[in-house]
C-alpha cells in the first residue's frame, strides 16, 4: 500500500475546497433565482394593484360634516373572466382633505344601514342598531363600529379599496 505523501493530502483538500466552494456557489445562485422566482409569482397576492383603487368621484362633490352614499362598481378580473358587482359607500369628510368611507353593511348581519340627517346618526332597520357619525355603535347588537375602506386623494378624487368579500362577513 503507497503511502499518502503532502503533496497528494494537498491536492486531496484542494479539491475537496473546490468542491465545496462549488456547492456554496450553488447555493447561493439557486437560492437568488429561486428567490426572486418566489418573489415574482407571490407578491402579486400582496401587492395593492393601482388598478385596484374604485374612483368615488370628485372631493368638491362632498358637503362638509354630511354622510354622503356614493355608488360604484368592483371590476374584478380572474383568468380570463371579468365579473361586475355593484356596491356604494358612506363618504364623510370635515375639511374636504381628510376622508372616511364606511362600508354600507351594517357590522351585526349585513342589512343596509341610513343616514338620519334629524338625529345626526346612521340607523339599521333590521334590529334597531344606531351608529354615532364616526361611525361608533351607539345602541344595538352590532359588535364593532362600522367598516371602513382604505381610502386617499388623488388628483381631487377620492379613492378607495374595495373590502375583502371574506372580511365583512
Ligand atoms: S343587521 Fe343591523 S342591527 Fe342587525
Amino acid at each position: 500500500m503507497e503511502k499518502e505523501t503532502g503533496q497528494d493530502a494537498l491536492k486531496v483538500s484542494r479539491r475537496s475546497f473546490l468542491g465545496w466552494a462549488a456547492g456554496l456557489m450553488g447555493a447561493a445562485i439557486a437560492a437568488i433565482l429561486g428567490g426572486s422566482g418566489f418573489g415574482y409569482f407571490i407578491s402579486p397576492a400582496f401587492k395593492k394593484r393601482e388598478e385596484d383603487w374604485v374612483n368615488l368621484g370628485r372631493v368638491d362633490q362632498i358637503r362638509l360634516g354630511v354622510p354622503t352614499k356614493a355608488e360604484f362598481t368592483v371590476r374584478k378580473r380572474d383568468a380570463w373572466m371579468t365579473t361586475e358587482r355593484r356596491s356604494s359607500a358612506w363618504i364623510l369628510t370635515s375639511n374636504g382633505k381628510d376622508f372616511t368611507v364606511f362600508d354600507p353593511k351594517c357590522t351585526h348581519l349585513g342589512c343596509p344601514y341610513r343616514w338620519d340627517e334629524a338625529t345626526k346618526k346612521f340607523l339599521c332597520p333590521c334590529h334597531a342598531a344606531v351608529f354615532d357619525v364616526d361611525g361608533s355603535v351607539v345602541k344595538g347588537p352590532p359588535p364593532r363600529p362600522l367598516d371602513r375602506y382604505p381610502v386617499k386623494v388623488s388628483s381631487g378624487r377620492i379613492l378607495i379599496l374595495p373590502l375583502n368579500e371574506q372580511r365583512k362577513t
